[in-house]
């Protein structure tokens, strides 16, 4: 059993994955600022668990906070998802991408190095890709990134195997998601965007309810079956389980870099399908010019992952659309029921 700080733990990713760690008995403590997330999400964990969590409202740039409520829980490990993860505001807004996510990084890694905590799993994207150079996507694929958020997390990467080459103490799993969807198969927790989703699965649920008038498809002249941009959809909960899988693991000195992605893609048009599907709700479309920045197709190689952490993903497309719908059919408007 680990003592976990989970920094960002109250998020869409965190939340999930403080669900599977509790419920195989290890202890967290979630440390998070809130900017985009609610503590409800925190009570609805633990409803879900039927454990009570120690949290702390605490920003991941304060070291002195970080420290007191590291040495205070006794943590030995932590899971750093804190961190901002809009492509378009981080190039409009990119000082605070790097101060938050980078500096933020700093100021942890200094707050762990401070107390002797040595093992960290890490949330990268397989935006560090770039424009892929061969699919599937497998660790190896050269680096390189567009924008800011993704320069964020490709630094991030690079301090971390610096950390690791010069003390070789530390273990670090650098965990590379594809495009996580769905929600808990309860409907208590789920992504809460604050604004217009950017994200396709969050718009789609949106205009499946009758939030949003249509979706956008951007671009159906891609060299793809329908023309439309494939990616490698995978469900929240089998994210949160390789958190748990690459926590069962760590401890041994390395830097690892692993992809959490199932290998298939789908197209943004297979995924409208699937979504009406579940939600038995029409979804309007309409096509519009490819969005700057994106690319054709992206899947990843998850065999590495089933190497290494015994982790491969379990859920399919049906499930991530039906889990995403009760979520959003069951709080139309997220933590926020005032709205
Ligand atoms: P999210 O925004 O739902 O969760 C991030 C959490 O971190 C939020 O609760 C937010 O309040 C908190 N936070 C942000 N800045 C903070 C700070 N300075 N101090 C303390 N807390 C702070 O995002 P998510 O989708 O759960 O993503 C989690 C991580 O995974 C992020 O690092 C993100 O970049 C990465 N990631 C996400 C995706 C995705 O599509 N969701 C894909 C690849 C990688
Ligand atoms: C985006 C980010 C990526 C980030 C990832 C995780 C960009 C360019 N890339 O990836 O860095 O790691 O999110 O959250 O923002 N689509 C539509 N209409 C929409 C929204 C999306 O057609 O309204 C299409 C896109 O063109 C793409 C697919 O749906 O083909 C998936 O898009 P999205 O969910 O935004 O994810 P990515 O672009 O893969």
């Amino acid at each position: 059993m680990r003592k976990i700080l989970v920094t960002g733990g109250a998020g869409y990713i965190g939340s999930h994955t403080c669900v599977e760690l509790l419920e195989a008995g290890h202890e967290i403590i979630i440390y998070d600022n809130f900017s985009n997330s609610s503590p409800l999400a925190i009570k609805r964990i633990e409803e879900i668990t039927g454990k009570a969590i120690n949290f702390v409202s605490g920003d991941i740039l304060d070291q002195k906070t970080l420290e007191q409520t590291i040495h205070l829980y006794n943590c030995d490990t932590v899971i750093h998802f804190a961190g901002l993860k809009s492509v378009g505001e981080s190039t409009s807004d990119p000082i605070s991408y790097y101060e938050n996510n980078v500096a933020g990084t700093l100021s942890l890694l200094k707050a762990m190095k401070s107390l002797n905590v040595k093992n960290i799993v890490f949330s990268s994207s397989a935006t560090v890709y770039g424009q892929p150079q061969f699919l599937p996507l497998t660790e190896t694929h050269p680096l390189s990134t567009t924008n800011p958020y993704g320069n964020s997390k490709l630094v991030i990467e690079n301090i971390l195997r610096d950390v690791f080459a010069s003390s070789p103490d530390w273990s670090i799993t650098i965990l590379r998601y594809f495009n996580p969807a769905g929600a808990h198969s309860s409907g208590l927790i789920g992504e809460d965007p604050l604004d217009t989703p950017n994200n396709l699965m969050p718009y789609v649920a949106q205009v499946a309810i009758g939030k949003l008038k249509e979706l956008t498809v951007f671009g159906n002249d891609y060299d793809t079956p329908d023309g439309t941009g494939v990616r490698d959809y995978i469900h929240v909960t089998d994210l949160a389980r390789g958190h748990l899988k690459a926590i069962e693991q760590i401890g041994e000195s390395q830097c690892l870099e692993i992809n959490l992605g199932t290998g298939v893609g789908y197209s943004v048009i297979d995924i409208v399908n699937a979504f009406k599907k579940a939600s038995n709700k029409e979804v309007p479309f309409k096509f519009a010019p490819r969005r700057k920045g994106d690319v054709a197709t992206c899947f990843a190689n998850p065999n590495y992952a089933k190497q290494t952490l015994g982790w491969e993903a379990t859920l399919g497309i049906d499930d991530m659309c039906k889990d995403h719908w009760k979520w959003q059919e069951t709080n139309p408007n997220g933590y926020n029921p005032a709205e």
